[in-house]
């Protein structure tokens, strides 16, 4: 070969290999997208193929969805319990999850000599029990029924539920005067007046407190010796245990405390009432992660902080660093599981609306509007009472034609505000039924006595209307029930817009309970809707909920959880490697200083 054509055949090689390198580069690049996309898809289960145009997409989503205080991989994913049973292998590989809440998701009751079981009426059972069901492990609550003690084993263990059982219940005993102080006393005479606008004085009594204390030491023992390693999940439920995360977090100082609050966090001004808010915040922040309903409680949860502990709030981050510790706090709306199982051994929406009718001995022309709840003053019964006295005053071709059924299980009934409130429902309604009742016709019947769920589910399909008229509450699972329970995309839901549930349910005829004559007409325009507005409302609220249920509240606490005990595990190692730790607020669980609180 002569020199030219030597160095052509060098340059046509060079670029040979230049072009085959590219290639082989290329197809690498398209391997890995491929690749990493099958890997998530296998990692959270069924995906939306729309939210999955681009990785960067996705990534710019997540990021921003964090930044407005949101679960960030939530919107992505369709929410199932293979979802979180997923998330939990995949992202929390071994960690053993622990149920902590003071109501039991069964209770067992002697009747009549005969063991009988009963699921309560509480939404935190609602949410809680189809997410322990999906991811296993133990369920630790106070074991109230009068039969409890004769269906546990010797450790006081009970695997439920009874005809399928998936995880354990591990009862905890309390004698009359723990009962008496933490749960009636501390719990429900003192923080949930305090932390719901119903203007119900909320009575703090140094004993309660003690006892308070008492009872939150106990259920932190048994969560140390249910606990089968240094780092299990512990799910802590709601205002019975503000203190129990601090106590566990000295105990188990590499677990991860999610603390959920299932009620309103007043504002400070509200809260500085509270003669121990110190303790009650620092009990809280021993929490990994705080979750409330909505943005705007937990803004009051930080406000709270902010004003009474010496901390540094990171907005940012959704973070409260104190004592050398930090705590997200994020608002993670509660939903329930859907497709709710019940649905699907119930009969056809008219067979429901026939038995129903029967019954309560309705006649066919008369409309039924519904209300479902514990008898409890937050959740303004006296107040649709007050409304329906306005329609019937107003529109009186009503008369006759509408019945009110008013479910209400009874609730902390030894405690005096509750006993008025149930004293002034009866009233109320005898006077209602006394001035707009004839013959044959009741406009309001009030049944207060603890209904199963699927009673309660056969009574929303029955109803041409639904009421959730609360005065203030976390959320409300009523109306998400009543929209599940509507297959046949028929049905009004009046909402309160004092309820979290108003804020996702927009479709609802939300009102303002304190106004009777603006509730009276919203009762109007339910009455009047027509079927095929009903049906789009309907529809749309029957999304909001299958998108937003349970499982992605649920999923969206154990992938924040996972992010951080990666964090951890990964400063741990720096901090091992004697490198300088980042100045990141989310550095979390430095076990020897809280340790040592
Ligand atoms: O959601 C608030 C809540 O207090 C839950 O904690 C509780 O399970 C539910 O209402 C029912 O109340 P109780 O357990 O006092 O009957």
């Amino acid at each position: 070969m002569t020199n030219s054509s030597s160095d052509l055949f060098l340059s046509l090689s060079a670029i040979w290999i230049l072009v085959c390198a590219s290639l082989a580069l290329s197809i690498m690049a398209v391997v890995m997208v491929l690749r990493s996309r099958r890997g998530r898809r296998r990692s959270f289960a069924t995906e939306r193929p729309a939210a999955h145009s681009g990785a960067e997409a996705a990534h710019t989503l997540l990021r921003e969805t964090e930044k407005n205080g949101q679960s960030a991989d939530a919107a992505l994913v369709n929410w199932t319990p293979d979802t979180l049973r997923r998330i939990l292998a995949d992202e929390l590989p071994d960690a053993q999850v622990i149920v902590v809440s003071n109501r039991e998701p069964y209770i067992h009751n002697l009747k009549d000599g005969e063991i009988e079981l009963i699921v309560p009426a509480s939404g935190l059972v609602s949410a809680l029990e189809p997410i322990t069901r999906a991811c296993g492990g133990t369920w630790i609550a106070y074991g109230g029924g009068s039969a409890d003690r004769l269906t546990v084993d010797a450790n006081d263990r009970v695997q439920v539920p009874p005809d399928n059982p998936s995880y354990v219940l591990r009862r905890v005993w309390l004698n009359q005067k723990e009962h008496d102080g933490y749960y009636l006393g501390f719990a429900n005479e003192g923080l949930w007046p305090l932390c719901h606008i119903v203007f119900t004085r909320p009575v703090f009594r140094a004993s309660d407190w003690e006892t308070y204390e008492a009872v939150n030491r106990k259920f932190a023992d048994i969560v140390v010796r249910e606990a089968r390693n240094q780092r299990p999940i512990v799910l802590v439920q709601d205002y019975h245990f503000a203190l129990l995360p601090r106590m566990i977090r000295a105990r188990l100082p590499e677990a991860i405390i999610i603390t959920f609050w299932h009620i309103p966090w007043p504002n400070s001004e509200v809260f500085s009432i509270c003669p121990w808010r110190e303790k009650i915040l620092d009990g809280l922040l021993g929490s990994s992660i705080i979750g409330f309903h909505t943005q705007f409680h937990c803004n009051n949860f930080t406000q709270s902080v902010d004003r009474f502990l010496e901390s540094r709030i990171e907005r940012e981050d959704a973070a409260i660093s104190y004592g050398g510790q930090a705590s997200l706090v994020h608002a993670y709306p509660i939903s329930i599981e859907w497709p709710p199982a019940l649905l699907e051994s119930l009969p056809p929406v008219a067979d429901c609306r026939r038995a129903v009718r029967r019954k309560y001995g309705l006649a066919d022309d008369v409309r039924l509007c519904v209300g479902v709840e514990r008898l409890d003053y937050t959740k303004g019964i006296l107040d649709r009472f007050h409304a329906l006295e306005d329609l019937f005053e107003r529109h009186s071709e009503w008369i006759g034609k509408l019945t009110f059924l008013q479910i209400a299980a009874p609730s902390r009934g030894t405690l005096p505000a509750y006993r008025r409130l149930h004293e002034e429902c009866v009233r109320c309604v005898e006077d209602l039924n006394r001035r707009f009742g004839h013959e044959g016709y009741k406009p309001v019947l009030m049944v207060a006595e603890h209904h199963s769920q699927r009673r309660v589910y056969e009574i929303y399909r029955a109803a041409d209307l639904c009421m959730v008229t609360s005065l203030h509450d976390g959320m409300n699972l009523v109306a998400k029930e009543f929209v599940a329970a509507r297959d046949d995309e028929q049905g009004v839901l009046l909402l309160s817009t004092f309820a979290g549930a108003s804020k996702e349910l927009l479709e609802a005829l939300i009102v303002n309970p304190y106004d009777a004559a603006m509730m009276a007409d919203a009762l109007q325009q339910a009455l009047t809707m027509p079927a095929d507005e009903q049906q789009s409302r309907m529809r749309r609220m029957r999304e909001i909920v299958r998108d937003n249920n349970v499982y992605r509240w649920a999923g969206s606490m154990l992938l924040d959880a996972a992010r951080l005990r990666k964090r951890s595990d990964t400063e741990r190692v720096t901090t091992e490697n004697g490198l300088p730790r980042g100045g990141n607020v989310v550095a979390m669980f430095r076990p020897n200083r809280v340790a040592a609180r």
